[in-house]
């Protein structure tokens, strides 16, 4: 099972054009964050996988699905996309209204919604906001009211679109287990970063956008190891990459594997 991208084109409406010859695909399970400058074109792609938006040209298959031939709603239900701004998302007036309005819309039995509702509470760790209204929370909390209601739908394929974005280290160290507990049970999650630290951490596939096109796609070693690659998406190095390359160790992008290497 996997989401495929084959030569896929996507121009706005307006004219722009946001992604360029696009082939790509993701695994069930897989762990993979896209990084790369604003404007390279990473939440267009992303949501051609969701179905939010379709391709101008070629092909986007979801477990075989292609999504030209099928509604967003029904594609949504295989792909979860958490939206890079939670104002664009949350439309309900508390969090509980905005948290059970999946299984509601969907006409889940009441037990199944508070069991699906209360785990994705207890993941995204907004229980005391339960009963706010979400326009009167903080915004690093308000997105993960956003991410908790996309994970009652239960997906096999989770998008985050910047979820670091705004975040502190209590909200990075929640991403982390999130993803975690996601992809241990066997949900692939896919995140957009600009949080290199995060990224390095916490994913084993890197695909690197620059100009509407993919210019790699590797591990985090190969990805930060490559200068060439960092100039022409413009993106740095985790810092422990950068200091340890100074210190002349390369693929070298953990703080645990510094030490290590250090005290060897
Ligand atoms: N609704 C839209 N209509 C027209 N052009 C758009 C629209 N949304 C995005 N674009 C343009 O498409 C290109 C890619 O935008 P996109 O939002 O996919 O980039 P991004 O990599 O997600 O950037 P960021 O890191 O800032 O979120 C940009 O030139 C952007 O201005
Ligand atoms: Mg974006």
């Amino acid at each position: 099972m996997s989401i495929e991208l084959r030569q896929v084109c996507f121009r706005y409406p307006n004219g722009t054009l946001a992604n360029e010859d696009l082939n790509l695909t993701i695994r069930d399970g897989e762990r993979v964050a896209i990084i790369g400058q604003n404007g390279a074109g990473k939440t267009t792609a992303v949501k051609l996988m969701n179905g939010l938006n379709r391709p101008t040209e070629g092909d986007v298959t979801v477990n075989g699905v292609n999504t030209r031939q099928h509604t967003t709603a029904f594609i949504s239900g295989m792909v979860g996309y958490v939206f890079q701004n939670p104002d664009d998302q949350i439309f309900k007036t508390t969090v509980r209204d905005e948290v059970e309005f999946w299984g509601r819309y969907h006409r889940l039995p009441e037990e199944e919604i508070q069991r699906r509702v209360r785990r994705a509470v207890d993941l995204s760790g907004i229980e005391r906001y339960f009963d706010n209204n979400p326009y009167e929370i903080p915004y690093s909390t308000k997105k993960f009211v956003s991410i908790a209601s996309v994970l009652t739908a239960q997906t096999p394929y989770l998008i985050l679109d910047e979820p670091t974005a705004g975040q502190d280290v209590a909200g990075v160290a929640c991403l982390a287990r999130l993803v975690d507990t996601l992809s241990g049970e066997g949900t692939a999650v896919i995140t957009i970063s600009h949080d290199m630290e995060f990224v390095a951490a916490n994913f084993r596939r890197v695909i690197v956008m620059a100009h509407r096109q993919i210019i790699a796609d590797g591990t985090p070693e190969e990805i930060f190891e490559d200068e060439q690659i960092l100039r022409e998406a413009r993106i740095k190095k985790p810092q422990i990459g950068e200091l340890a390359s100074r210190l002349g160790y390369r693929n070298t992008l953990q703080i645990g594997d510094l030490v290590a290497k250090l005290s060897n």
